[in-house]
């Protein structure tokens, strides 16, 4: 009998030691590792050694100059938000890893892409759910595609052997957590089948030129579960988040070798499947019939897209002892910051009342861009005066109360521009090399916080 070769690997970052030890060394982190059985194929991996009859053809050191450049084939899909994320499409041969927590819409996203990918033959391999379950989401969907395949296999050997049969040009896998490969003999889902079969599937898609998605569940930390090296090996990482109550999602780039990383696509769940919202700030601003204090629109980038969205707060007299400072979407800290300096320097007395702020749309921003909008909502709400709706701001507040430049001021100006609003407030040292001529929109740009207020409430 073979005897069982085990060996212990960290469950955070996928380091291996050939003893138990109670910190990673590598990531620092306590109780992570765990024994895995490992039994290797004895003729998988042959070790090629100097002059011992290597018979494979190795490739030669060739010059730059002589490497003939073929611009990467790209696929083309109809989902924009989803092209826009990967910058431009799907490169062939390529793997792209996503990731997010349960329920949040990442085997919906998949499937919708499959069925709506008509031209291309698509292979869907579940390792999660059955074909009925599958069928019935299809189903909900509304799109029919004769070029979808769906398969519900979780052993990669078994995979490989219908992809021969099949040759589908685009292959999902939901989810890599769910497959187990034989050459490994640890559970699936354990770091090292994660990286076993991930490493099976790149070779795959490399010598096949075919793209391969793969589905990943997140950890309680919110980074892809199994080996952080399964984010290294991958082209393309996207991040798939949103509150499960709110119907938003977000598509996040964290990482791509074939596009910029500061891309962003936006979803909306809705009953019948997964729509791109091509204009994010009509769904981040809500509708208003009449002037509410408390409310403003702040200037904001996600990545390179500009986008407005709408900022609430509530400032009432605190009921009992210690004022509350509750927020969603926004960082607790920087508000209360922000309060200080609205205290110090501005007078307001904020000390015995509670706030309350609220990014409409769910989001989480950490753009300190937002700081004057921020502001303005809270002393519209103490003040009970409130902003009119076609005003926007983009300026970040500092610690003596001056409003400081923010990074493309030019490309937020235009979104308010572009989106009708009438008035944008900015900081007086972001304009100095920018063309104020071509712009419609007014443009009103301070040095100081209080000025903003003197000009907004009088
Ligand atoms: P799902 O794609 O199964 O999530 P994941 O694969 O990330 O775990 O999506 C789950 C949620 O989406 C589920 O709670 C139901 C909801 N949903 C809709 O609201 N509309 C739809 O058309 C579909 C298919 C799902
Ligand atoms: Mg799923």
């Amino acid at each position: 009998m073979a005897k069982v070769k085990t060996a212990f690997f960290c469950q955070n970052c996928g380091n291996q030691y050939a003893k138990w030890q109670g910190k990673c060394s590598a990531c620092n982190e306590w109780n992570t590792i765990v024994e895995e059985v490992i039994v290797k194929e004895s003729n998988t991996k042959s070790d090629w050694r100097p002059g011992n009859g290597n018979t494979r053809q190795s490739p030669k050191p060739k010059k730059l100059q002589e490497i003939d450049f073929q611009k990467e084939d790209r696929i083309v899909t109809s989902d924009k938000e989803l092209n826009r994320v990967l910058g431009g499409g799907i490169v062939s041969g390529s793997l792209i890893l996503i990731g997010g927590e349960p329920g949040i819409g990442k085997s919906t996203l998949m499937l919708q892409l499959a069925l709506r990918l008509t031209g291309k033959k698509v292979l869907y391999v579940s390792g999660e759910e059955s074909d009925q379950q599958i069928k019935m989401r299809a189903q909900r969907l509304g799109f029919e595609s004769d070029n979808c395949f769906i398969l519900t296999e979780t052993s990669t050997q078994s995979i490989f052997q219908q992809i021969e049969s099949l040759h589908p040009e685009i292959l999902i896998i939901d989810s890599i957590q769910t497959l187990h490969t034989a050459h490994v003999e640890s559970a699936a889902g354990s770091v090292s089948q994660v990286r076993e079969t991930a490493a099976e599937l790149i070779k795959y898609a490399k010598e096949s030129g075919t793209p391969v998605f793969l589905i990943g569940h997140i950890t309680k930390e919110g980074s892809i579960a199994g080996p952080k090296i399964l984010e290294h090996m991958v082209d393309t990482v996207l991040q798939f988040e949103g509150d499960r109550h709110l119907a938003y999602r977000i598509l996040r780039t964290t990482k791509n070798r074939f596009g910029s990383t500061s891309e962003l696509g936006i979803y909306e769940m809705q009953g019948s499947g997964l729509r791109e919202v091509s204009n994010p700030s009509e769904i981040l601003i809500s509708q208003r019939e009449h002037d509410l204090s408390g409310v403003t629109i702040g200037a904001t980038m996600e990545g390179n897209r500009p986008l407005l969205i709408e900022i609430q707060a509530l400032v009432s007299p605190a009921a009992y002892g210690t004022p509350q400072r509750s927020t969603t979407g926004f960082d607790a800290k920087r508000l209360n910051m922000l309060l200080a300096v609205l205290e110090k320097r501005g007078n307001f007395r904020l000390g015995t009342q509670d706030v309350f702020l609220n990014i409409a749309g769910g989001l989480k921003v950490e753009d300190p861009a937002l700081d004057l909008a921020v502001c303005a909502a809270i002393i519209s709400s103490l003040e009970e005066i409130p902003v009119s709706d076609k005003i926007c701001f983009a300026a970040e507040v500092g610690l003596g109360g001056e409003l400081r430049a923010v990074n493309k001021v030019d490309h937020r100006i235009s979104e308010a521009e572009k989106l009708g609003f009438e008035e944008i407030h900015i900081s007086k040292f972001g304009k100095k090399n920018m063309n104020m001529e071509q712009h419609q929109i007014r443009i009103k740009s301070f040095g100081k916080l209080i000025d903003v207020f003197s000009d907004l409430f009088g």
